[in-house]
């Protein structure tokens, strides 16, 4: 598209970024808001990062989301972060003030908006939490966890000594919230919990599947899978049939993104169930 003056741009970058979704997210929003704005997706080498963010800087991009694998380098070489992105060390959303580049971590507030939105009073209890997995996307919802007050969030991880590690970095001054837990005993850890999250990759399309029993979880216990490929993943359909609540990742997907929308473009988009058809249509037609 040809470049105007009045037009705002945005984009994601990350290598690959062929299969991001956002385009088709912030596109949607700029459409039903009526706003000139363009937002497009970018393959940007580990070379080309310092690049991105000048244009952010002089303000031929307003900002734009960061993906893998450019979310821990971008923390690095923005201006200013958030307290979000500060303590995540992890920046999914950069935009331009005054010459600066911000970057932000809005994961965290997609995770918490999810849930707040499809399972309201989901934090009612905030006793227990059990996080499977040690990634990048464990750390956000741990400390989304840790800002609701969960008194203790276990985390447990096939390789044990990540777990430690993350706990370790997120473990609040003179507090002991963050536990780790060996694979073998995640079952067992499921006892008295109030909320369980999967944050691994086991169960997404592709993946082998989470095996995990849901035998000593609560029947309270909220359940939410991070994967949104399959959207009804083995997880949340065997916490559905014994009578969970159970909310699917696709939301954390779309909550993650408004924010950014909203710095760029000026306005507050809506998750609406007609964007999240969308979503789902694409998936369907990329998967066939
Ligand atoms: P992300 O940034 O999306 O969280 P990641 O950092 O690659 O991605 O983390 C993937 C998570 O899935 C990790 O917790 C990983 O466990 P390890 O830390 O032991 O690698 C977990 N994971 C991936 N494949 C797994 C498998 N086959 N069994 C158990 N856990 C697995």
């Amino acid at each position: 598209m040809e470049q105007t003056e009045n037009v705002v741009r945005a984009c994601v970058v990350g290598d690959p970024v062929s299969h991001s979704r956002s385009p088709l997210i912030h596109g949607y929003w700029l459409d039903r808001l009526g706003i000139a704005g363009v937002y497009d997706r970018r393959r940007v080498t580990a070379d080309e990062v310092e690049a991105f963010l000048q244009d952010v800087r002089v303000g031929k991009l307003r900002g734009g989301n960061v993906t893998v694998p450019h979310k821990e380098a971008v923390a690095r070489h923005v201006d200013a972060l958030t307290d979000t992105a500060r303590h995540l060390g992890a920046v999914n959303t950069v935009w331009g003030v005054d010459g600066q580049v911000w970057g932000d971590n809005t994961d965290v507030t997609g995770f918490l908006a999810n849930l707040d939105e499809r399972c309201a009073g989901w934090d009612r209890t905030r006793e227990k939490a059990i996080v499977l997995g040690a990634g990048g996307a464990a750390r956000a919802i741990i400390y989304g966890l840790l800002t609701r007050g969960f008194q203790e969030i276990g985390i447990a991880n096939r390789s044990l000594s990540r777990a430690r590690q993350l706990a370790d970095e997120l473990q609040p001054e003179g507090a002991q919230k963050l536990l780790p837990i060996a694979w073998d005993a995640r079952s067992d850890a499921l006892k008295n919990a109030n909320v369980l999250v999967n944050t691994t990759s086991l169960g997404m399309a592709g993946q082998p599947s989470l095996d995990i029993s849901l035998e000593t979880l609560p029947v309270q216990a909220v359940v939410h899978d991070i994967v949104y490929a399959p959207l009804e993943t083995d997880l949340l359909r065997a916490a559905r049939q014994r009578g969970n609540p159970a909310v699917d990742g696709l939301g954390m997907l779309l909550h993650q993104a408004a924010p950014g929308f909203a710095r760029w473009f000026g306005q507050k988009p809506q998750v609406t169930d007609e964007l999240r058809q969308l979503i789902i249509d694409d998936m369907n037609r990329t998967a066939a």
